[in-house]
């Protein structure tokens, strides 16, 4: 999805090809959300104004279309403002008009670089059109670069020259939507504004001295009142313009950024959508808050509120130490990072676990949900909430939560729990699972249920996402930055945390004690039974080559635990090899699917050893009666079926029944990894797909 970098130095200097270089790689890390088109501003020859470059296609296309642009790139700035996006259209076609930064006015008095969805957009532009504006592009993000002309140059008639961070509330009284949104401007030479609501956006800071605090103030107004400046019309007719006193000017300094002598220090900060871009030149980072806008000039970061501070509001940020590591992020021996993060599970599964299960004494402590466990336990009902794998991962574990807890959980698509406006009372849990913790079918379902009074609980990977933030308690599932965008690593880890949130739910019970070991030393071997099913991969490779190679479509065949997996298996496939897939119910075969079965559609059934095997068995022989020739996922040693009935059989370890998807998904990653890579995708960046769904 939409990507956000900005780069700003203060008494460091930097040439201009150097400045181009951060903002390039750093729009490079942030390739992995998915994208269609890059784009840059820096600063022209004179401070302040802007040269933007940007295009359709890789962050490399642009690279090379700035190596053939003939602007100076030895010229060296002391203090200077860069900003560039990663672009995944939502409004108009990825073409050059529509790429981002987008221009206030052909000069660029105002440029800025915008994540999310400007919902009002259409009203803005009549509006702005109405002014006199001329607009380049189909986007919305266009209407907030020409919004920061209009309204300065209306302060400016009124003989008010605004503050950027005063401008900037101004004019994000007109905006309704989401926004991450980095701006600069030739009439604040060398500042920067970045604010965001409901997208985000973090800011690091790199200084060769020690920061005097690790926090930042937050900077509130007087009064709550809203901007005198604008009158809010609905639906585009002319906003009246109000003369307004210029807010709060400069007034205070920023503690954090004060060297000792309080002489202004050399300083470098980094605005981005993605910890994982800024990883490389600084793990000192303050992830800002919806609403908050944070204005960099003269070396110092401040953070400001447009209304004043309520009851229990925060009145710091603090400024975080990433735990991330660069070769976290990197892909080291492995070709792709879907790849690096199929063979990271042994650690990403034990990271999950980590400091969390006592196996000695077969104890689960969730340090997140520790104060909250006697509240779920009271709730009516639980619901899990996500898309995608993230709901596969609810799905794999909901009869686990069943059986431990005796609580009805229900598992829900996000998207249709928003459409059927579900009934979510005061008395529910509703547990949100996402790996970016900002997918916003699943954030718009959370502040559905956090406006019924309902207790929300993340089960998130990314640390300081809006998701982790705004459910009331919750676990980080540990798993690392996952950068493919085919999730697996997050799948496994997600999966673990919900079993370990049903063990925590239910350890006050004596009678469930024997099954609470039994999963405990279960998950205490999942580390090294996910290594030897990943020795599979030579046999799936010669698989992907032979059997499966050319294939136009896959069945996927699961019944009880493995259900999750069948429908996980088929969404790998199908997101990464472009290859139909689907997964069905064994049970469910007789009832219409069995008419698509005969000698050459290739068939992956699950048949390890729980209570359902029968049952599946019984699906396997009804496909084999039909001439099918499946592939079965079965345990190690389990001749289940005669050779010459199976086309190939892949045995993996045998676990606890409620953790089998665990090693049984595994085999289906690999699949879908070499099926796309023998059709020579790009299984990094798979069409049409986004790490991140920040649109709904
Ligand atoms: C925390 C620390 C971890 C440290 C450990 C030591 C963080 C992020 N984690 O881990 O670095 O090693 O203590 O005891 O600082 N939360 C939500 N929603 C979510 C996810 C989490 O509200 O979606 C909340 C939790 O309720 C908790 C906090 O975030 O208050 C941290 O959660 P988590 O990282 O899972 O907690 P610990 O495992 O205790
Ligand atoms: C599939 C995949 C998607 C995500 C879904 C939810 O491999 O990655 O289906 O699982 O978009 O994303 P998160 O978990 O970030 O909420």
């Amino acid at each position: 999805m939409c990507g956000i970098f900005g780069y700003i130095n203060f008494l460091v200097d930097k040439s201009r090809g150097e400045i181009i270089d951060t903002l390039l790689d750093g729009l490079q890390r942030l390739e992995y959300r998915g994208y269609d088109s890059a784009g840059i501003a820096v600063d022209g020859d004179n401070k302040g104004e802007s040269i933007i470059v940007k295009c359709p296609g890789k962050v490399k296309v642009l690279r090379q279309k700035i190596a053939d642009s003939d602007f100076d790139k030895n010229l060296v700035f002391d203090n200077h403002v860069g900003i560039a996006h990663t672009r995944w259209a939502t409004h108009g076609q990825p073409m050059v008009q529509n790429c981002h930064p987008h221009r206030s006015d052909p000069t660029g008095e105002f440029v800025v670089v915008h994540n999310g969805i400007i919902t009002n957009y259409a009203a803005l532009r009549k509006l702005l059109l109405s002014k006199g504006f001329k607009f380049e592009s189909e986007t919305d993000t266009e209407c907030i670069a020409k919004l920061f002309k209009h309204i300065y140059d209306s302060n400016l008639k009124e003989g008010f020259e605004v503050d950027f961070n005063e401008l900037t509330k101004q004019v994000l009284y007109e905006l309704e939507g989401s926004y991450g949104l980095l701006v600069k401007s030739v009439h604040y030479p060398g500042e920067a504004c970045g604010t965001r609501k409901g997208s985000p956006l973090l800011v690091g800071v790199k200084t060769e001295k020690k920061l005097k605090v690790d926090f930042v103030d937050v900077e509130f107004p007087e009064s709550n009142a809203e901007s005198p400046l604008l009158q809010h019309g609905a639906n585009g007719q002319d906003l009246g313009l109000l003369p307004v006193a210029p807010g709060d000017l400069r007034t205070s300094q920023s503690r954090a950024f004060l060297s000792e002598d309080n002489i202004p220090m050399p300083i470098e900060f980094f605005f981005s959508s993605d910890p994982a871009s800024v990883i490389q030149h600084t793990k000192k980072v303050l992830f800002l808050e919806d609403d908050d806008i944070a204005h960099i000039y003269d070396g110092e970061l401040h953070i400001h509120r447009a209304s004043s501070k309520n009851a229990g509001e925060s009145g710091v940020r603090p400024i975080q130490t990433l735990e991330m590591e660069l070769n976290e992020i990197m892909k080291g021996p492995y070709k792709h990072f879907m790849q690096k993060e199929i063979f990271e599970q042994p650690d990403s599964a034990f990271n999950t676990m980590r400091g969390r299960i006592d196996f000695e004494n077969f104890v689960v402590t969730l340090g997140g949900l520790k104060q909250w466990l006697t509240t779920i336990r009271r709730c009516r009902r639980i619901i899990m909430i996500a898309c995608g794998t993230s709901y596969h991962s609810c799905l794999a574990t909901r009869s686990i939560f069943e059986e431990l807890t005796e609580i009805p959980v229900s598992v829900e698509l996000a998207s249709d729990f928003l459409d059927r406006k579900s009934p979510v009372f005061r008395d529910d849990t509703c547990v949100f699972v996402s790996q970016s913790g900002e997918t916003a079918d699943s954030i718009l379902a959370l502040q559905y249920c956090l406006e019924r009074g309902a207790l929300t609980v993340g089960i998130v990977n990314s640390v300081g996402s809006s998701m982790s933030r705004q459910t009331h308690c919750g676990v980080h599932i540990n798993a690392g930055p996952e950068i493919g965008v085919a999730s697996t690593k997050a799948y496994t880890s997600q999966y673990i945390a919900l079993v370990m949130f049903a063990l925590s739910l239910s350890n006050d019970s004596i009678s469930r004690t024997p099954r609470h070991k039994e999963i405990i030393q279960g998950l205490q071997k999942i580390p090294e039974q996910i290594k030897e099913v990943l020795k599979l991969e030579e046999k799936i490779k010669d698989l992907c080559n032979s059997t499966l190679n050319e294939q136009k479509s896959l069945l996927l065949l699961g019944r009880g635990y493995q259900f999750a997996t069948a429908l996980e298996g088929a969404l790998k496939i199908k997101e990464i090899s472009y290859m139909h897939s689907e997964g069905v119910l064994a049970g469910e075969l007789k009832h219409g699917v069995l008419a698509l079965v005969d000698d050459k559609l290739p068939i992956i059934a699950f048949a390890t050893r729980d209570s359902l095997f029968p049952k599946v068995m019984s699906a396997i022989e009804q496909v084999i009666a039909r001439d099918g020739r499946p592939i079965v996922i079965c345990n190690q040693g389990d001749a289940i079926v005669a050779n010459d009935k199976v086309n190939t059989t892949l045995e993996v370890p045998q676990t606890v029944d409620c953790l089998q998807g665990l090693l049984n998904v595994i085999p289906l990653q690999l699949i879908s990894y070499w099926l796309a890579v023998n059709r020579g995708i790009d299984v990094d960046f798979p069409r049409n797909l986004a790490k991140s769904v920040t649109v709904e």
